[in-house]
């Protein structure tokens, strides 16, 4: 089974491919870096929605036009209560880099106590079907994980915010704790999963389908 994935970010790819893996013994997961340059550079996602869910579309759908067959897009955040849950939306944009984007949270809400740094990380898993130059409705897929942010960064594992948070019982970021204790849990990990869960029942309705035109065709032939 071939699944196209809207993202350009390699933090992403991995960890989709990695929850793939483990429901489906046969995914090809290809992303945009994947595809032929020719075809990769009309790939073109401004992400100018006010939401998630309007972000997570405007990806899925800019696949799409450019391939047949299942289209994920993922639009996922990092909000932060004592800054009125900013990032949220803009957290690729917040600073230039990943390291500069933790050192502008650590610093804007340095003089907030442990028991006030609550944070939460968000996704919204957008798919869409394209067939014979159809794009079917979109259907969306919502995680979330709540923590706290750290004092300091802590760890190089991951990526993003991964090093400044904490998940809601743990006490090592996801920057310290590694693929293996993140991957399934995230946020990313959640929504990802009822994704998964929908692409099963959308595949056996498919074979169903497919098993029941070729009996009819059979009696009208005999
Ligand atoms: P976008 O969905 O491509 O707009 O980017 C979301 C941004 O949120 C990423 O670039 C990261 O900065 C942050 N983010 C989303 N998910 C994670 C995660 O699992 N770990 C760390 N940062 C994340």
């Amino acid at each position: 089974m071939k699944i196209f994935l809207a993202t350009e970010n390699a933090g992403k790819v991995h960890e989709v491919r990695e929850i793939l893996k483990q429901s489906f013994a046969d995914v090809e997961c290809l992303c945009v870096a994947d595809l032929p340059a020719s075809i990769r550079e009309k790939y073109h996602a401004e992400e100018t929605g006010t939401t998630y869910a309007e972000n997570a579309l405007i990806k899925a759908r800019a696949l799409a036009r450019l391939t047949d067959g299942f289209v994920l897009a993922e639009d996922s955040g990092f909000e932060v209560e004592a800054l009125s849950r900013a990032p949220g939306i803009f957290s690729a944009r917040y600073a230039p880099t990943d390291r500069e984007r933790c050192e502008k949270i650590l610093h804007a809400i340095k003089n907030v106590p442990a028991h006030q740094r609550q944070a939460q990380f968000v996704a919204c898993v957008a798919f869409i079907e394209k067939r014979k130059g159809m794009q079917s409705p979109p259907v969306y897929f919502f995680g979330r994980r709540v923590g706290r942010v750290a004092d300091a960064i802590r760890g190089t594992n991951g990526f993003g915010y991964d090093p400044i948070f904490y998940p809601e019982g743990e006490n090592l970021t996801w920057g310290e704790a590694g693929e293996k204790a993140k991957v399934l849990v995230s946020h990313r990990g959640l929504a990802m999963r009822l994704a998964i869960q929908y692409l099963i029942a959308r595949m056996s309705q498919e074979h169903k389908e497919a098993d029941s035109i070729k009996s009819s065709s059979y009696s009208s032939d005999g």
